[in-house]
């Protein structure tokens, strides 16, 4: 990638578009690391009376909102389509109708103005979110992606092979996250709400167990923690009293919170590397932060956390993965596809 870097001499304008999921995200940035804009239409107002994202609701709100957010990230960038080098859009993984529509834009742009399209993976753009800040990192490290859709460990190796080391066996954290925010009735989206509560609560309230903390591989579960919160709330309905909702939330989170840095530090040493890496919506969490940031210290390890606008969904990282593969000059034609599942 250095040198790859090196080639580029003069300014590059990427325009990113992000639609996999239930966020219309525009973004322009020079030369992979100078952010110009970054528009984020959420549709959270949407999907929140039922709890979780409804695909069809989703792609049909894309549809509305697709130009108006890309205009937007043009304007505020002051930067010209005449001038924008390629546009680089997700195309994988995520809801296909959601993703139809942002590579429909790309490819309408990247037609009309001549310039390349460069499709990407929605997973290796949220890796991005941290280099973007951080571009001289090296390869060699431990990567965590959390969010609403996955919950996977990858390494990433000294010439930036990325593998899979491990990925949930049920639900994603974030999913654990907001199907108990639902369950408990405190609303749509989970994690920030119940990282909001857990503030106030004891986390040693309940001893909820932790899924897979010593299974000897790096697999996630989060299921069956949150069956456990539902079988003990519906055993001792003292629980979910006002009063001790915060508590159980601090307790809930502490299962998630415990299993993803203590899983993720175990990758470290068995890989022998002493980066980590974390990106994705739950990387937004209050308390993830703080015990990624207090347990790596304590195992001389160095971590990368985004800032909290960059760890949600956006097309600021899709802009700098996209920067990364115009310098290779590894463009896709009209015809590329969009696909619902896919590995990094
Ligand atoms: O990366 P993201 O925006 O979309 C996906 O690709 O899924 O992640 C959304 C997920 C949701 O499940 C949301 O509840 C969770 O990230 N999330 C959080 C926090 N902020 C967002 N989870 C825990 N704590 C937070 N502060
Ligand atoms: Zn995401």
């Amino acid at each position: 990638m250095d040198a790859i870097r090196e080639k580029s001499k003069k300014d590059i304008y990427i325009l990113g578009i992000e639609t996999s999921c239930d966020d219309t995200c525009a973004s322009v940035v020079k030369n992979g690391s100078v952010i110009l804009s970054n528009i984020v239409s959420s549709q959270n107002e949407i999907h929140r009376k039922y709890g979780g994202v409804v695909p069809e609701l989703a792609s049909r709100k894309h549809i509305e909102v697709i130009d108006i957010v890309i205009n937007e990230a043009l304007e505020r960038s002051g930067v010209n389509l005449d001038k924008i080098n390629a546009v680089s859009v997700t195309n994988r993984p995520g809801l296909i109708g959601s993703l139809l529509v942002g590579v429909g834009a790309a490819k309408a742009i990247s037609y009309s103005k001549n310039i390349p399209l460069v499709a990407v993976n929605h997973l290796k753009a949220h890796i991005y979110s941290n280099i973007l800040k951080n571009p001289d990192i090296k390869g060699g490290f431990i990567g965590l992606i959390v969010s609403g859709g996955h919950s996977s460990l990858y390494f990433v190796d000294s010439d930036w092979n990325i593998k899979e080391i491990g990925h949930t066996v049920d639900d994603a954290a974030g999913e654990a996250y907001d199907k108990i925010a639902r369950y408990l009735g405190l609303g749509y989206p989970g994690g920030p709400i119940i990282d909001r509560l857990s503030k106030m609560g004891d986390p040693y309230y309940i001893d909820f167990p932790k899924p897979m903390i010593d299974s000897g591989d790096f697999n996630f579960s989060f299921s069956g923690l949150k069956t456990s919160l539902i079988y003990r709330t519906k055993k001792d309905e003292k629980l979910t009293a006002e009063k001790n909702i915060p508590s159980l939330a601090a307790s809930f989170q502490k299962s998630i919170v415990d299993v993803l840095t203590e899983k993720t530090i175990k990758a470290a040493s068995k890989f022998g590397v002493k980066n980590i890496l974390i990106s994705g919506g739950v990387a937004a969490n209050s308390k993830l932060r703080e015990e990624f940031l207090r347990k790596c210290r304590e195992n001389n390890i160095k971590i990368f956390i985004p800032p909290l606008y960059l760890c949600m969904d956006n097309a600021v990282m899709v802009a700098c993965l996209g920067y990364y593969r115009y310098l290779e000059g590894r463009f896709d034609d009209l015809e590329v596809d969009v696909y619902s599942r896919s590995d990094i």
